[in-house]
Parts: C-alpha cells; sequence; structure tokens
C-alpha cells in the first residue's frame, strides 16, 4: 500500500509517498480502508521536530497522522463492536504512532466510532482530533453550565470552531476571537459575540469570563487571566502553563491547566451522535488529494486555516 513516510523531521519536501506492506491487525483492532485524512497543526508540528516528535523519534518507518475516516476490511480477533463494511472515524493512537497517512490504517477498536450516514467522510474525518479537543475540555477537564460566560481564542479554527457549535449546545454564553475576515462564519456557529483581534484588545472588551478556551498561545494566554472572574478557569490548548502564570493565576484565584487530547472511543461516539444530530458540523475549508499533502501541510502552517483541512483518497 502507499503510505507518506517521513524519513527525517524537516519540511515538507521529507513527506514521500512510499510503499509499505498493508499494516496487521492485532486482537483488538481493525484494519480501516483509507477514505479521508484530516490535517492538525501537530502534523506540521511533529513534521518538523516539535510537536510529539520526541515521542516518535525511533518509529521507523515513521508515518505521521492521526485523524481518519474509512471502511473496516478485517477485524482482529476480539473485536465485536463492529464489522466489515462498516463505516468509521477516529483519532488513532494519539499521542503516540498513528500512521494514519496511508491507505489503510489499523486501530484499536476502542478508539473508534461509527460514521453517521448523514456525515460525508471528510466531515467525519475532521470531526476527530479538533472535535475531541472541545468535547474532552468542556465535557470532561472544566464541565461547561449553561449560562456561563466562554471566552473561545481563534474560534475560527479547527479546535474552535467545534468549541464554539459545543458551548452553545451546552448553553453558555460565547464569545469568539478572529480576524474581521472570518467574523461572519464565528457568528454562522452560534457566538453571542465576535472580537476581532486584529484591531480590538479582547481584555478592554470583555470581563467576567467564567472559562477562557485559548487556542493562541504566548501573550494570549497571560492576557487571558486579566478577563476571567475568580473562581473561573483558563485551559490552555497549544502550550503547558509556566510557573509564572501558575503563579498569577493562583493569586486570581483562577484555575489554569494545559491538557493534551488522548484517543477515546467513547467520546468519539458522542461526537457522532452530536454530528448526527446537527449540533456539531464539520467546516471542510480545503480537501486535497493523497499525493497533495505537501500543499496541505503549507496551508496549516500560515496559521489561517479556517475550520479543517482534509485530505481524500480515492
Ligand atoms: N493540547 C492538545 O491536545 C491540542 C489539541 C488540538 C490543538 N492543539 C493546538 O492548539 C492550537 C490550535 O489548533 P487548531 O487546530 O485550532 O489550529 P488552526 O486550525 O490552525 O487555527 C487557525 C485559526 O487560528 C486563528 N488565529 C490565528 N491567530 C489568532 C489570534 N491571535 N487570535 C485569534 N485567532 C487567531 C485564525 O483565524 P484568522 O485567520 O481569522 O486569524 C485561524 O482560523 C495549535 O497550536 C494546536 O497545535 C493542541
Amino acid at each position: 500500500m502507499k503510505a507518506i513516510v517521513l524519513n527525517e523531521f524537516g519540511g515538507v519536501d521529507q513527506l514521500v509517498i512510499t510503499d509499505v506492506p498493508k499494516p496487521t491487525v492485532k486482537e483488538d483492532e481493525v484494519l480501516i480502508k483509507v477514505i479521508a485524512i484530516s490535517i492538525n497543526p501537530v502534523d506540521v508540528k511533529t513534521r518538523a521536530g516539535k510537536g510529539i516528535a520526541g515521542r516518535l523519534r525511533d518509529n521507523r518507518p515513521l508515518i505521521i497522522g492521526w485523524d481518519i475516516s474509512g471502511t473496516i476490511t478485517e477485524l482482529g480477533e476480539q473485536v465485536t463492536d463492529f464489522k466489515i463494511g462498516d463505516d468509521v472515524f477516529g483519532m488513532v493512537n494519539f499521542p503516540g504512532h498513528g500512521k494514519a497517512y496511508a491507505e489503510y490504517v489499523a486501530a484499536p477498536a476502542s478508539q473508534l466510532a461509527v460514521k453517521p450516514a448523514t456525515v460525508s467522510h471528510q466531515e467525519a474525518a475532521a470531526a476527530t482530533l479538533a472535535a475531541l479537543t472541545a468535547y474532552q475540555a468542556f465535557m470532561h477537564k472544566a464541565p461547561v453550565q449553561p449560562g456561563q460566560r466562554l471566552l473561545i481564542h481563534a474560534a475560527a479554527g479547527g479546535v474552535g470552531h467545534f468549541a464554539v457549535q459545543l458551548a452553545k449546545h451546552l448553553g453558555a454564553y460565547v464569545i469568539g476571537t478572529s480576524s474581521a475576515a472570518n467574523k461572519e462564519f464565528v457568528l454562522s456557529l452560534g457566538a453571542d459575540e465576535h472580537i476581532d483581534y486584529t484591531t480590538e484588545r479582547f481584555e478592554e472588551a470583555v470581563s467576567d469570563i467564567d472559562l477562557v478556551l485559548d487556542l493562541v498561545g504566548g501573550q494570549n494566554i497571560v492576557r487571558s487571566l486579566e478577563v476571567i472572574k475568580s473562581g473561573g478557569t483558563l485551559i490552555s490548548i497549544p502550550t503547558g502553563i509556566s510557573d509564572e502564570l501558575a503563579a498569577q493565576a493562583k493569586a486570581n484565584d483562577v484555575t489554569a491547566f494545559f491538557f493534551l487530547v488522548q484517543s477515546n472511543g467513547v467520546d468519539m461516539q458522542q461526537i457522532a451522535t452530536l454530528l448526527d444530530q446537527g449540533a456539531l458540523k464539520s467546516h471542510v475549508s480545503q480537501t486535497y488529494s493523497f499525493d497533495n499533502m505537501e500543499k496541505a501541510h503549507l496551508q496549516q502552517e500560515t496559521g489561517k486555516t479556517k475550520g479543517k483541512l482534509v485530505i481524500t483518497l480515492d
């Protein structure tokens, strides 16, 4: 089968289409013929030797990518929840060796959900790592309550566009940040208010926030502390919390933390239900063919992607 192998960490020229053996399934795994793959910032960071590169350094051949949707072609002996021919989607083995940039992927059945018939493989692939991050943040890490005031930074991006929809579904009041070009998009996702970060300082525009989901990092995290009320929460998604920030958060009576999304089939099934109900919708801004992975990485690297980028395999 064809896979995109990363020979060395580096630029997009390191993503090389290569013939490799089809994976064999372990007892608890299924083999999936991949129809769509979604791309994330962690793909490009890891390709460049950052992201989760440290965890993958010794794997050869190294095949990055985690988000897939496709059809089951083989079942491991212990798998009872799925059958051959099922269309499934999920985030495979994150944070580990996902091997998703391939025509076939072996995935633990416990990390997958059946793809609702109402969504395409492209939309399903898009609703994996990014959707799980929003889901795990708002359902497990800092459960969102109706009426809470949420500030979601980078609301137009991969995680942000799911986070806005999920927060609204949970009954929160949502303020989303993006550039002016994505204002209508953010409002169309259900946000109650929009802040254009290029012309406004959000800390001058909002206050009394219960929960900030920061998807930008750097000074944005520090500045976010200013708008959170006592007893509120700051979730930093791109980077960890420095000791200095932790001390400031404590002084402000704010709970501040970083978390890393984890593969989880139970959460994927909940996402499948939300997609099927129309409570969550993937926005796929661009699709690419498998041999155009380079272009998808270059677009993802701009930091200006609206919604998600998806690779389609025929
Ligand atoms: N910890 C974890 O488990 C985890 C999971 C998922 C993602 N992440 C990390 O979280 C970050 C976001 O991921 P993502 O997939 O959502 O990224 P993304 O899709 O690449 O985000 C792109 C969006 O960011 C917006 N943006 C850029 N600068 C901004 C700013 N200063 N203020 C507000 N919006 C801004 C852009 O909007 P405009 O074009 O309008 O500027 C664009 O729509 C990445 O660093 C990623 O690696 C971590």
